[in-house]
């Protein structure tokens, strides 16, 4: 895809999502700054680019570095974010302090930087449990968690500053992402990075709940590929799109299928269900296909073998 912007910023990009688009941005010609403070984010992560990259090493509440960083940029991709929804349960403020405020100085930075797009990764998490699946963007939020609450206020702030500023605001509700890079080394990280560690060293998963919940679990490139698609469409104004795979798996179900796929046979150790969790999420990506032309090209089965050789090291 041939880029329509010249130069972009992306916060978060030595994290798992941002350093998959900062290699596609790279691959289609563009000039690239990333701004990581590397708390969750890692060099190792942006290895095979680092010499083609603008890199700063600092928090996006550093307005000076934030407005250094994004000097003449067109666009910039709002990765940087705590992405664990029991450690903003934990740790509501500092959580806040990155996700609410981190948001608005990154929009702030636009303003004063005349930068014309932001890309806001925002989550499926607004939605809670309201029961009517799939969800669709015009269901009423109902946040369950502080990070659900973050992701809904970086949204509001994001149409805010399209009505006050005129800046172009495109909000994408991720869904469960998945892929290589993904980190799986705390409790926090996301399922299917630790479901497949287990199974690579052939030990028990934790299921919290009764492992019925359910998630749409969406492959890493495709949503480089969404935010590439609202990056390059025009005219958008302010707008929020699910990128989802648009079908789901239950948390049991998906720990046998990574037990099939990796040929172990393990029984995962039950814990009660995390606060905050919402129970059944899956996304109607309807809008996102209609406004955007987003398709998924990669089915969770061949997701899941992709990285599951990055987690075997092959
Ligand atoms: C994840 C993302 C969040 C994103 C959201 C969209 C991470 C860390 N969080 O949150 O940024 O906005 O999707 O829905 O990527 N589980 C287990 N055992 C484990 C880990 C998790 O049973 O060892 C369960 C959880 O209780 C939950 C499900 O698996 O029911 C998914 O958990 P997780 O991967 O943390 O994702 P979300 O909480 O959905």
């Amino acid at each position: 895809m041939k880029n329509k912007y010249k130069k972009a910023v992306v916060t978060g990009g030595a994290g798992f999502i941002g350093s998959h688009l900062v290699e596609a941005l790279l691959t289609n010609g563009c000039h690239v700054t990333v701004i990581d403070n590397l708390s969750t984010g890692s060099l190792s992560n942006l290895e095979q680019v680092k010499d083609h990259i603008v890199f700063f090493e600092t928090d996006i509440r550093d307005q000076d570095a934030l407005t250094r960083a994004t000097k003449g940029c067109d666009i910039i991709f709002h990765q940087a974010a705590r992405v664990s929804v029991p450690m903003t349960v934990e740790h509501p403020v500092e959580s806040a302090m990155i996700n609410d405020v981190g948001t608005l100085m990154v929009l702030e930075a636009a303003r004063f930087g005349n930068i014309k797009k932001v890309i806001f990764a925002s989550s499926c998490a607004v939605y809670g449990d309201d029961p009517r699946l799939p969800k669709d963007e015009n269901m009423f939020p109902e946040p369950l968690s502080p990070y659900a609450v973050h992701k809904l206020t970086g949204e509001l702030y994001c149409r805010l500053y399209h009505d006050l500023h005129g800046i172009e605001t495109v909000c994408l509700r991720y869904f469960n992402v998945f892929g290589p890079k993904q980190d799986s080394s705390s409790p926090y990280s996301g399922v299917i990075s630790i479901f497949m560690a287990k199974a690579v060293s052939e030990e028990a998963p934790v299921i919290y709940g009764d492992g019925n919940q359910y998630r749409d679990f969406v492959f890493v490139k495709d949503v480089v590929n969404a935010n590439l698609l609202a990056a390059n469409s025009e005219d958008l104004g302010t707008k929020i799109f699910n990128i989802g795979a648009g079908n789901f798996i239950r948390i049991h179900q998906l720990w046998k299928l990574i037990c099939q796929m990796s040929g172990v046979d393990v029984e995962p150790e039950y814990r009660p269900g995390r606060p905050g969790d919402i129970h059944e999420s899956v996304a109607s990506t309807e809008l996102a296909k209609s406004v955007l032309g987003f398709k998924p090209a990669y089915s969770l089965e061949e997701g899941l073998e992709i990285t599951l050789k990055w987690h075997s090291g092959s």
